[in-house]
């Protein structure tokens, strides 16, 4: 997981407290629950969450397929919540590529024919240069020979690397894929995935939901989706061990704090007040020598947490912590009741942070005795 994107350039693509709504006949259901998310310029960003955590409807809501209830979505300054549907098609064409799990190229098309239509429809390109672009387009995926096929004479993985040449009929930044490789077996679905990778090489947007966790892990970025909100990507990559609900608890808990280059966030001796996870800048791990020198026994990082020791065991700091001298440091910290609570609740992140704070206390005598 990439925690160290570019934040501070322009976002692509920026979703602002999203809403949306589905009546159904026991009243209105929320979905999505003011989302709030930014997506980069060549990213490849992994979206995932128990089926029915509001995966696709963020997908739709991102494509213009779907309307928010309330909230905004810019995509490269475009208010797309405001576009009306004639404009919404035209933008979605030129800008977005869609790719679906179950492929959804048009029968009665050929291969070729199926790249040809968003050309044709948004009027992209000469006729001429169409047909040359889709001939390439089918190439790049190693499907050129099978131009003049249907789609049902080409097997599933086939079928979705054409998906792909059509959603890049347009030469669009953004691609969104829902669940692309979900009904392909391990070695279509590697194919597939590859394909996208090499697009956000090339400078493509590539957000996909998935269930495969092992592509999850090769992406640059993973957001989990629980009950139609986003869990903080801090909390999810210091804690994976909690269940999904905690948290999404522990993300709606979170402080955000900001400490200057050089600053104690945390003093040896005195009492601890919360466990906090880096999500900028550097942070030393201070000991206090018998002689009373001070040396730093490590440096942690985005992602990395700390205070775990001292909730978990009681007692006062063990050490200091403080944000090195260059950089400044910014944490969400949650409060010991609520860290008490979320760790009560999950035997598996108990027992992976005790475990990590004993050999964190392990590393600090040995520390000590190399002195
Ligand atoms: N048109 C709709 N009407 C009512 N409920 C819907 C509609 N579309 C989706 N939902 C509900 O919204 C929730 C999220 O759905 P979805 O975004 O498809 O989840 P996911 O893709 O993560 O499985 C589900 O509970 C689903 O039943
Ligand atoms: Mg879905």
């Amino acid at each position: 997981m990439n925690l160290n994107n570019s934040t501070d350039s322009n976002p692509l693509i920026e979703v602002r407290q999203l809403v949306k709504t589905f009546p159904t006949a026991a009243g209105e259901v929320t979905v999505l629950n003011k989302i709030d998310a930014k997506f980069y310029r060549k990213e490849f960003v992994a979206v995932i969450g128990k089926s029915g955590s509001g995966k696709t409807t963020l997908i739709n809501m991102i494509a213009g397929i779907d309307r928010p209830t309330q909230g905004e979505i810019f995509v490269e300054g475009v208010p797309v919540h405001q576009l009306s549907e004639n404009e919404l098609a035209i933008w979605r064409g030129k800008n977005i590529g869609i790719v679906f799990q179950f492929f959804q190229l048009l029968p009665m098309l050929s291969l070729l024919e199926n790249i040809l239509l968003p050309m044709d429809f948004c009027n992209m390109y000469t006729p001429r240069q169409r047909i040359d672009r889709a001939m390439h387009l089918l190439s790049l995926v190693e499907m050129a020979e099978h131009a003049d096929k249907l789609p049902s004479a080409i097997s599933g993985g086939q079928q979705q690397r054409v998906a792909i040449a059509r959603a890049m009929a347009n030469d669009p930044p953004i691609l969104l894929a829902d669940e692309p490789t979900g009904n392909l077996d391990s070695n279509s679905a590697n194919i597939v995935f590859q394909m996208f990778d090499k697009l956000v090489r090339e400078g493509k947007t590539v957000i996909m939901v998935t269930h495969d966790v092992g592509q999850a892990r090769r992406v640059d970025r993973t957001l989990l989706l629980s009950d139609g909100e986003i869990i903080n990507e801090y909390v999810a990559k210091a804690i994976p061990q909690l269940e999904p609900s905690l948290m999404l608890q522990a993300t709606q808990n979170l402080e955000e704090i900001n400490f200057d280059a050089g600053a104690t966030i945390l003093r040896e001796g005195e009492l601890p007040e919360k466990f906090y996870i880096i999500t900028k800048g550097i942070v030393e791990v201070v000991l206090t020598m018998p002689g009373g020198s001070a040396i730093v026994v490590t440096e942690l990082r985005p992602g990395q947490f700390f205070g775990e020791i001292e909730l978990l065991q009681g007692g006062k700091n063990r050490a200091t912590l403080r944000a090195a001298a260059n950089t400044s440091v910014c944490v969400v910290a949650l409060s010991q009741a609520m860290f008490s609570e979320l760790i009560s609740k999950s035997k598996a992140a108990r027992t992976a942070l005790t475990q990590l704070a004993e050999e964190r206390l392990a590393e600090n005598i040995q520390a000590r005795n190399s002195q």
